[in-house]
């Protein structure tokens, strides 16, 4: 049988011909106009779904780079206390690493997946200063608008981790345009892809304009000469990856369409199944929590009633070729992460950090690339309707 991938890029003769147009141009590199033109008509796109007219953009490498470049600029010391999330894929804080910040975690909420505003300001200590949101999935934290409410009040920053939900709406406005910092992601599983690729957006132009010199090793030729005026990266986007994102952009509303599917899809054939319990705005504990967000359904993801059953069922999904995922760990299921959370962060893991241990045990990400075929989607769920029957 043919497996049935994860969550594969579309890609079309269109996206050929838009690299192989810049290759024929010959100007590949990070400094050629398409980078830039990539920026506008992602930043047309954040305007049109309502993001704020003053808002600018750089585009990085990936989104990582968005992020560790970002935190680099805002230059805040060694030991800076950041709130964090308990759980996400670890690029969410593998640049607070980087710059030796302390975090200190947050339990998510067991429907939303990003902690409340309420579990943030019980979090908050005399320390903090950084605020880590993330949108897992294509979902959103829902109160976010008040959130940067609040740590505009409170003199935090607020960054959103918007790698994961290009197309998630709160309140009418876009994901990763609230905080005072946003990133996404355009890795090759991401709804909108450039192979690899991400961009930082923010209304703080002063630093966008540091990151987009700083981005490309900080190079002056002002005095004829080749200077360099502060420590400089090579992390900007290139050329070929922007032209493929000028082009998929063109495409991004039938994916988010055919994403919404997929989710519908899942959600018709689970509903009812005492032992399944699929995330979608259409099942009603869900549609509760989702109040006020337009999901965007990056990667589908189905409860199981306990971590054995999800093991079960992946390993016979997976041998029928149906690629699936477990969700990501806590944090503190990585050793290495220990020396930078808080003494608080590592006490009673799992009763502090419940949701975010259970999201771990009993959740997995089904099949959700944009071209899921009915077919492979019906396949999919035959076998997520037997597999948990057995098991
Ligand atoms: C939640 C989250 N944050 C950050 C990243 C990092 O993005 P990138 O892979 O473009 O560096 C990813 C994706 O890979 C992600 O899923």
């Amino acid at each position: 049988m043919k497996p049935i991938p994860l969550c594969e890029a579309d890609l079309n003769e269109d996206d050929v011909q838009a690299v192989a147009s810049t290759l024929r141009d010959g100007w590949i590199s990070s400094a050629a106009p398409v980078v830039e033109a990539f920026e506008a008509a992602f930043l047309a796109q954040l305007h049109a779904w309502g993001a704020s007219p003053d808002l600018g953009c750089v585009a990085t490498q990936s989104g990582t780079s968005a992020l560790w470049m970002c935190l680099h600029l805002l230059d805040l010391p060694a030991g800076t206390e950041v709130l964090c999330p308990a759980t996400s894929f670890v690029a969410s804080i593998h640049p607070f690493l980087y710059q030796k910040h302390r975090l200190r975690l947050v339990d998510v909420h067991p429907l939303t997946f990003a902690p409340t505003l309420e579990s943030y300001q019980s979090a908050k200590t005399s320390e903090t200063k950084v605020v880590l949101v993330t949108h897992l999935y294509g979902l959103a934290m829902p109160e976010l608008l008040k959130l940067r409410q609040w740590c505009d009040a409170e003199g935090l920053i607020l960054i959103e981790d918007a790698a994961e939900s290009l197309g998630t709406l709160v309140d009418g406005k876009p994901v990763g345009t609230i905080g005072h910092y946003g990133f996404y992601s355009f890795n090759v599983n991401k709804t909108l892809t450039t192979a690899s690729g991400g961009i930082l957006v923010s209304e703080d132009h002063t630093l966008l304009a540091k990151l987009k010199h700083q981005s490309t090793q900080a190079k002056c030729y002002s005095t004829g000469e080749l200077f360099h005026d502060a420590i400089g990266f090579n992390l900007r986007m290139n050329a070929l990856h922007a032209s493929l994102g000028i082009s998929q952009l063109k495409r991004l509303p039938a994916f988010l369409d055919a994403k919404c599917r997929i989710a519908e899809g899942y959600f018709q054939a689970f509903k009812g199944q005492a032992s399944l319990d699929f995330v979608h705005h259409h099942n009603p504990p869900y549609a509760r929590a989702f109040t006020g967000i337009t999901p965007s359904y990056w990667l589908n993801l189905l409860y199981v009633d306990d971590h054995a059953k999800r093991k079960a069922l992946q390993g016979a999904l997976q041998a029928q070729g149906v690629q699936v995922r477990p969700v990501f760990m806590p944090f503190t299921a990585f050793d290495y992460v220990h020396p930078f959370l808080v003494e608080a962060s590592l006490q009673e893991v799992r009763s502090q950090f419940k949701n975010a241990y259970a999201l771990w045990e009993r959740g997995i990400n089904l099949p959700s690339s944009p071209h899921l075929s009915e077919g492979d989607q019906a396949r999919v769920i035959e076998l997520v309707l037997e597999g948990s029957k057995h098991d």
